[in-house]
C-alpha cells in the first residue's frame, strides 16, 4: 500500500524516555515492516514520510544509491533548515559522483597516521582544559568546562585555525550551533563562512600542515571553488562539533549513574574505554532524527514499496536498539560485540571523522578517569538532557569530585 493510502500515520519525531534512551515506540515499531509518518517540513507545514526502523532495513537504506541524500533535488526532505542563500556545498547532503569527488579531497586528513599527529596536541588541549575546570568551585559544570569546547578547539586544530583567532572561533562555533536565536546564529554562520574564506585566501599565500591549506591547494588548482572549500570546512566544523560534544558527555554520564559500570571501565588503567565508549554510542544513538533521503525511483524497501518522490526517516536509535541483532538493547553490555553500531552511519556518507572522534573521546574518558577518581554526578540524571533536539545530549553536566 503507498505512503498515501496508510491509515496509522504517527506524528515524528518521537520523544525520548525521561533516562534519555530512544523512545520506546520504537521497539514496537520495528516489529512491522517501515511505517508511515508526519515530518515537520519548513514553517507549520508537514508531509509524509516511511519510518525505517529494523537493523537490516536501516543499513539498506543508509547504502541504497535509489534513495537519494542531494537536499537540492526538489521535494527533498529537510530536518535542518539552512539559512536562506546557504548553498549545500557540504558533501552530506550530496550524491556520488559530487560527493564521492568532494568527500575524497579530505579522505587523507583522518588516516590513522595522520590522526596519531593529533594525539598529542588533543592531549596537551584536554590537560589545559582539565587544569582550568580543577580550579572552579564545586559543583562545577564539566559540560560547559570540558565536553563542549574541546571539539571545537581539536576542530580548529585540524582546519588550522590559528591560536590567535581560538576565541573568536570558539565563540562563532558555540552561536552557529546554539541556535537558540535564529537570527545571531545565522549572523554568526554569515560571519563564519567570510572567516574561513578569508582564512583560505592566507593559507593559499602561505600553507602549513592543515586541512584549509591542502584545501587551499586544490582550490588554486581549480579542483574546487572557494565556495565548495568553504563548505567542506563548514561541514567537518558542524558534522565534528555537535555529535563529538554530546558523545563525550554522554559516556562520562553512563558511567556517572552507574557505580559498577565506573569501576569496571576505570579498571586496568581503563583497558575496556574503547569498547565501553563504542557500546556508549550505540546506547545513546545521539543521531535521533538526523538522516533523511529521499526515493529516487520505485522500489521494495523492507516489506513496503516505496515510490519514486517518497520521503525516507531512516532511524540510527531503532536500528541500534534491534534485539535480533543487539541481544537486551537497553542494557549497556560491555562484553557484547558491539562492532555493528550504526552511529557512525553506513555505505557512502560513513563517518569520516570516526578515527579522529574516537581518539578524541578515548584520550577524554582515559584523563578524566585518571584525574578525577571520585568524579560524581551532582544533578539528577534526567534533569540534564536537552530534549527535541536533532542530536540527543546534555544541556549541563553538574559534577563533584
Ligand atoms: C561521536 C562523534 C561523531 C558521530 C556520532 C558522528 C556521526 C556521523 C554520522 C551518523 C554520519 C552520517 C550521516 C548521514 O549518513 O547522513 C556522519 C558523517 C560525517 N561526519 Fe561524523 N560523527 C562524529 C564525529 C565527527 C568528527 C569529529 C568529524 C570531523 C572532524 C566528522 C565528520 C563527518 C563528515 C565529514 C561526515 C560526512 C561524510 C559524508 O557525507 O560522506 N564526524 N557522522
Amino acid at each position: 500500500m503507498s505512503l498515501d493510502a496508510q491509515t496509522r500515520v504517527l506524528d515524528w519525531p518521537f520523544a525520548r524516555t525521561e533516562e534519555g534512551e530512544p523512545p520506546l515506540i520504537l521497539d514496537e515499531l520495528r516489529k512491522a515492516p517501515p511505517c508511515a509518518v508526519r515530518i515537520p517540513a519548513g514553517a507549520a507545514e508537514s508531509r509524509l514520510a516511511w519510518l525505517v526502523t529494523r537493523y537490516a532495513d536501516v543499513r539498506q537504506a543508509l547504502s541504497d544509491p535509489r534513495l537519494s541524500a542531494d537536499e537540492r533535488l526538489p521535494g527533498a526532505p529537510v530536518r535542518i533548515q539552512l539559512p536562506p542563500g546557504s548553498n549545500p556545498s557540504s558533501f552530506l547532503r550530496l550524491d556520488d559522483p559530487e560527493h564521492a569527488r568532494l568527500r575524497g579531497l579530505i579522505q587523507t586528513e583522518f588516516t590513522m597516521r595522520r590522526v596519531r599527529g593529533l594525539k598529542e596536541p588533543v592531549q596537551r588541549l584536554i590537560d589545559d582544559l582539565l587544569d582550568r575546570f580543577e580550579d572552579l568551585e564545586k559543583p562545577a559544570d564539566l559540560h560547559a568546562a570540558f565536553s563542549q569546547t574541546l571539539p571545537t578547539l581539536v576542530i580548529a586544530r585540524l582546519l588550522g585555525v590559528p591560536d590567535e583567532d581560538s576565541p573568536f572561533f570558539v565563540e562563532k562555533t558555540r552561536v552557529v550551533i546554539s541556535q537558540e536565536d535564529p537570527a545571531a546564529a545565522y549572523a554568526a554562520y554569515v560571519e563564519m563562512s567570510g572567516y574561513l574564506a578569508e582564512l583560505a585566501r592566507r593559507k593559499t599565500q602561505r600553507p602549513e600542515d592543515d586541512l584549509i591549506s591542502r584545501l587551499a591547494v586544490h582550490h588554486a588548482s581549480g579542483a574546487i571553488t572557494l565556495d565548495e572549500l568553504v563548505g567542506i570546512a563548514r561541514l567537518v566544523l558542524v558534522a565534528g562539533h555537535e555529535t563529538t560534544t554530546n558523545q563525550i558527555a554522554l559516556n562520562v554520564l553512563g558511567l556517572l549513574r552507574d557505580d559498577s559500570l565506573f569501576a569496571k571501565v576505570a579498571a586496568d588503567d581503563g583497558a575496556l574505554i574503547p569498547q565501553y565508549v563504542e557500546e556508549s554510542m550505540r546506547y545513546w544513538s545521539i543521531s535521533q532524527d538526523a538522516i533523511l533521503r529521499q526515493a529516487l525511483e520505485d522500489f521494495d524497501l523492507g516489506g513496503v514499496p516505496v515510490a519514486k518522490g517518497d520521503a525516507v526517516v531512516i532511524s540510527i536509535p531503532a536500528g541500534n536498539h534491534d534485539e535480533s541483532v543487539f541481544a537486551c538493547p537497553h542494557a549497556i553490555d560491555l562484553d557484547r560485540d558491539t562492532s555493528g553500531h550504526l552511529q557512525w552511519g553506513y555505505g557512502p556518507h560513513y563517518c569520516q571523522g570516526a578515527p579522529l572522534a574516537r581518539m578524541e573521546m578515548e584520550l577524554s574518558l582515559r584523563t578524566l578517569l585518571r584525574r578525577f577518581p571520585a568524579l560524581r554526578l551532582a544533578a539528577e540524571p534526567s534533569a540534564v538532557f536537552r530534549r527535541g533536539t536533532v542530536f540527543h545530549g546534555v544541556t549541563r553536566l553538574p559534577v563533584t569530585w
